[in-house]
Formats: C-alpha cells, sequence, structure tokens
C-alpha cells in the first residue's frame, strides 16, 4: 500500500481471514497484532470475520484467550478494549488439518456458515502461517476442495509465507503445486522485508525524484553494499537454522528484495505486473557463477563463543538443536555481478550474519571518486568517499556523505553527511511491518509480494553458492567470535578489489 499524497486508505472488501496455524508464533506475535493496528486506524473491513484453522479441537474462547494474550504481550500500540473485544468476537476455531482430507469438506462446510453469519460475501483470504512443509498439502486440498475457485461468488486468495523452497529445485516444484490449484494473481508469496516502510521508500527514491536516476549507472555508481547484520544468535531456532543456514535464510529472499529495488529497470507503470517484471528481470541478469568463482567470490563464517555487549553468548555449536559438528553458515558475504547493460562492471557486495557487534541493515551506495587533481593538496585519504545511504534497521533514514571545505584560510576538505531520518518528518505509529501487507492481500494489490518467476531467479542465483559450499563441508567455513564483526576474510573480500566495507566489517 503505497498511499498518494493526502490520499487515505479504502477500507477493504467484506471478507473472511482463515489462518493455518493459528495457534504458533507468527499468528501471536505479528499477525494478530497487525489486525489489531488495522482495526485500530479503520483499515479493515466494516464485515470481516477471523477463522482459526486448528489441527485438534479447540474451543472458541481457549482460541480467542490465546491470541488475546499474544496481542496483550506483542502489541505495538497499547490497547484498547473495545477494538480489541470487537477483534476477538469475530475469532472462530475452526478444525481441519491436511492429513485428514475430508476434514476440509467440514472447513468449507463452517465458512459458508461463517460468512452467512458475518456477511463477508465469500471472499476468503488463506493465509498459510504453518511450517513450510504444509504449504503444498494445504494448498492442494484447498484446491481440490474448491476452496479456491473463484466462480463470482468472491475472490479467494492465498498468502504463503516464507521460506518459500529451500533451493531452486524446490521452489520450483511448490510453484508448481500451488499453481496447479490457484493463478497468480491468487497467491500473495510474503517477503516481511516488504512491508517495511523504508524498503517501500527505495522505489519513491529512485522514482519520484528525478536527480538520482540519471546517475543510478555504472557511469557513476561504483559499487553497492548491502548489509543486514544482527545482533542475536540463533536462539530458539536451532533446529529450523541448522537446516538452513544464512544464505538460504536470508539472501535469496530479503537481501535480493533489496538489491532487486535497488537495481531494477524503472517500471512503465507503477502497478504489480510492471514492477515484478522489472524485479524479476533483474534478478534473471545476477551474473551465474562457477562452483569455482562462487568459491573465490564469497566468504562463509559460524559464530563461536563470544560477547555481544554485557551479554555472553554461547556457541553457535553449543545452541539448543545445532549438531556439535554443524558446518552451517552463521555468517555469509558476496560478491555478486549483474549482466545488463546499466550495472556492468559495477559489483554488489552482499553481507548478512548472525552474533555480530552491531544491529545493522543498510544499502551503501558508492560513487565514483571525482577526479581529484583540483585539490591535490589535499592527502586522498582525508576524502570522505561519496556514499548515498539508505538506513532500515536501527535507523530508518536516508544519508548522503559528500566533501566540504573545512572553515578557515586554507583549503581544507572534510567529509560530512546530510541525513534524513524518517522520525525526524513523520509521526509513524510503531507497527509490526505486517499492516501493510496484510492490508494488500485485503484489497487485492500484490506488488510487494514475490512473483514465481522472481522467487526461482532468487533461488538461481544462489544455486552455485549453495553447491559449492556443500562440496566443501567444513573447508572454508571461518569460525568468528560472538560480538565481533565477522570472519576477516569478508573485508579482504573488498580489499582485493581496493575497496571496503562502510562501516568496518
Ligand atoms: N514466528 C515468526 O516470527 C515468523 C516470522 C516470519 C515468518 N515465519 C514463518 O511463519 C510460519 C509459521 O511459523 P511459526 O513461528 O508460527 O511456527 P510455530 O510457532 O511452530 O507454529 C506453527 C503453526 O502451524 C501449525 N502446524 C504445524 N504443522 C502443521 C501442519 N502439518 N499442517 C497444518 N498446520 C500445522 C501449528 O499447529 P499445531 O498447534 O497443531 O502444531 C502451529 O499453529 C513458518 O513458515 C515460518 O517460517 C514466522
Amino acid at each position: 500500500m503505497i498511499v498518494p499524497v493526502s490520499r487515505r486508505p479504502a477500507r477493504p472488501e467484506p471478507c473472511c481471514l482463515v489462518i493455518f496455524g493459528a495457534t504458533g508464533d507468527l499468528a501471536h506475535r505479528l499477525i494478530v497484532p497487525a489486525l489489531y493496528n488495522l482495526a485500530e486506524q479503520n483499515l479493515l473491513p466494516d464485515r470481516f470475520c477471523v477463522a482459526g484453522v486448528v489441527r485438534t479441537d479447540m474451543a472458541n474462547d481457549a482460541l480467542r484467550d490465546s491470541l488475546l494474550e499474544g496481542l496483550r504481550r506483542f502489541a505495538t500500540l497499547p490497547v484498547d478494549q473495545a477494538i480489541a473485544q470487537k477483534l476477538f468476537g469475530c475469532v472462530t476455531s475452526v478444525t481441519a488439518d491436511a492429513a485428514d482430507p475430508p476434514s476440509f469438506d467440514h472447513l468449507g462446510a463452517e465458512l459458508e456458515r461463517l460468512e452467512q453469519s458475518s456477511g463477508t460475501r465469500g471472499n476468503r483470504l488463506f493465509y498459510l502461517a504453518t511450517p513450510p512443509a504444509a504449504f503444498a498439502p494445504i494448498s492442494r486440498l484447498l484446491g481440490h476442495s474448491g476452496l479456491l475457485r473463484e466462480t463470482g461468488n468472491g475472490w479467494r486468495r492465498l498468502i504463503i509465507e516464507k521460506p518459500f523452497g529451500t533451493d531452486l529445485a524446490s521452489a520450483r516444484a511448490l510453484n508448481s503445486d500451488i499453481l496447479k490449484v490457484a493463478t497468480e494473481h491468487q497467491i500473495y508469496r510474503i517477503d516481511h522485508y516488504l512491508g517495511k516502510e523504508t524498503v517501500q521508500n527505495i522505489l519513491v527514491l529512485r522514482f519520484a525524484n528525478g536527480m538520482f536516476e540519471p546517475i543510478w549507472n555504472r557511469n557513476h555508481i561504483d559499487h553497492v553494499q548491502i548489509i543486514v547484520d544482527e545482533t542475536l544468535g540463533v536462539g530458539h531456532r536451532g533446529s529450523f537454522y541448522d537446516s538452513t543456514g544464512a544464505l538460504r535464510d536470508m539472501v535469496p529472499n530479503h537481501l535480493f528484495q533489496l538489491l532487486a529495488l535497488v537495481a531494477m529497470e524503472p517500471p512503465s507503470r507503477f502497478d504489480a505486473h510492471s514492477v515484478r517484471t522489472e524485479k524479476g528481470d533483474v534478478l534473471s541478469a545476477i551474473q551465474a557463477q562457477s562452483e569455482e568463482e562462487a568459491l573465490s567470490n564469497s566468504v562463509r563464517g559460524q559464530y563461536s563463543a563470544g560477547r555481544i555487549g554485557d551479554t555472553a553468548l554461547a556457541a553457535y555449536r553449543d545452541s539448543a538443536n545445532v549438531a556439535t559438528d554443524s558446518t552451517t553458515e552463521t555468517y555469509a558475504a558476496l560478491k555478486l555481478a549483474i549482466d545488463n547493460w546499466r550495472w556492468a562492471g559495477v559489483p554488489f557486495y552482499l553481507r548478512t550474519g548472525k552474533a555480530l557487534k552491531a544491529k545493522r541493515t543498510e544499502i551503501a551506495i558508492k560513487f565514483k571518486q571525482a577526479p581529484f587533481a583540483m585539490f591535490s593538496c589535499t592527502p586522498v585519504e582525508r576524502l570522505a568517499q561519496n556514499y548515498l545511504v539508505i538506513g532500515i534497521e536501527p535507523t530508518e533514514g536516508i544519508a548522503l556523505q559528500f566533501n566540504t571545505k573545512v572553515p578557515g584560510p586554507s583549503v581544507t576538505i572534510d567529509g560530512v553527511e546530510m541525513t534524513f531520518r524518517y522520525k525526524d518528518y513523520f509521526k509513524a505509529e510503531p507497527a509490526t511491518g505486517y499492516e501493510t501487507l496484510l492490508y494488500d492481500c485485503m484489497i487485492g494489490d500484490n506488488i510487494l509480494f514475490q512473483r514465481a518467476d522472481g522467487v526461482e531467479a532468487g533461488w538461481r542465483a544462489v544455486e552455485p553458492f549453495i553447491q559449492a559450499w556443500r562440496q566443501a563441508g567444513s573447508q572454508g567455513l571461518i569460525p568468528y567470535a560472538a560480538g565481533s564483526d565477522g570472519p576477516a576474510a569478508a573485508r579482504v573480500l573488498l580489499e582485493r578489489d581496493g575497496r571496503s566495507w562502510r562501516n568496518g566489517g
């Protein structure tokens, strides 16, 4: 939902939100608080209901109480009892399990009954907030039981959570399964990074300002850095993470969404088809690397014990549900090239890791150095690098680094920074990041959701790294202390090109 200046978004049409995985963490931590925030802003349909799908019978009150407890714990706004009561009053628990196909007939009958009583006109939004292994079986049964059929009796939409596949083959298989029962316009593949205001703002920054586009190319840009550093360790996600790793968990989805927004060509129209086509195209243009090149253009690390601030963190291999001889990476840095006219010769350096010194998500665009002869009296190392930095976390904003004259009789040059921070200009209420995504699903706008070709292009680009790292096993997996900048080899990845990470590391 990118709202035109001064136009308030409209309330969506009546609909029923059907949440598979209603007892899970995502439903409690993010979906329900986001629904509350939408209700608080009057952005839920006036006729609305929630069917929480559970696998074993649960009374309505028990599900409502559990979700209400989730709201109390994870709300981003003070909870108004009247709004909460209205929201939870429309929650119904429905039992259905993909392991028991006839239970989907029961689900269909229950949905019809709910629609009658709540007046939601057959519009249904199915949210698969379940482990990924359940995405295909649930979609298949929704399809076979006719629940996804749009026959003039309301729209049917399907939200699929991340991760979408674990490699190219599994992403293709999942797309193929889902596309057998739903058309692309019905499918909303979530990447919650796209719910962040600053991420959406990349498009506005690039295409609503005439000054950036003329210099947004290989003639002026030296390279691009995309950094997602985390301070947290693996926490309670050991079992999931150990079979996933930093690369699969973060790169084909979150980091590539950022890359696509920075590197895509201007879409001819601001609609889902045009934007997603351009994003898919640029991801497809990421240069394919041989396994040898992939090894040379990447660094992977795993954290050992250390301290983050005042807190001691055990080594990754000593975390719950992680193999003691695990070779799963908790840090990944890649050098990529984009094979097209705009970006030929401009490297994109991506890095992401856990248990690092500081939390930071940013995109840093480094411009080429100005011809320096005029100021030869100033040592070159004193010149600031010209970076345009799009800060996503913890600071949301945009900064421009440039050189200026230090006041005084001599011409001395120093670097300064011009900064825009969202919070200084806009009074955005704290949010979960899921509000926009849920709202967009309800109004049928899939501009912020991934299309099948984009997902597959992302996996295709990381495939050589997955293969090369699998072959290499523990060789090349570099330990780094928790609370550090990550493996020193990641610094070398840029230094060998005469470059450096903007903020260390
Ligand atoms: N939690 C987050 O912060 C977060 C953030 C981003 C994305 N996600 C994604 O969201 C999804 C759910 O994550 P979660 O953290 O909520 O997991 P979770 O806490 O383990 O909850 C999983 C939910 O799915 C249900 N479920 C499990 N197996 C199922 C099956 N075979 N068929 C139908 N339902 C099944 C569980 O129901 P039972 O009670 O019956 O077991 C439970 O309600 C995952 O795909 C995850 O990657 C989560």
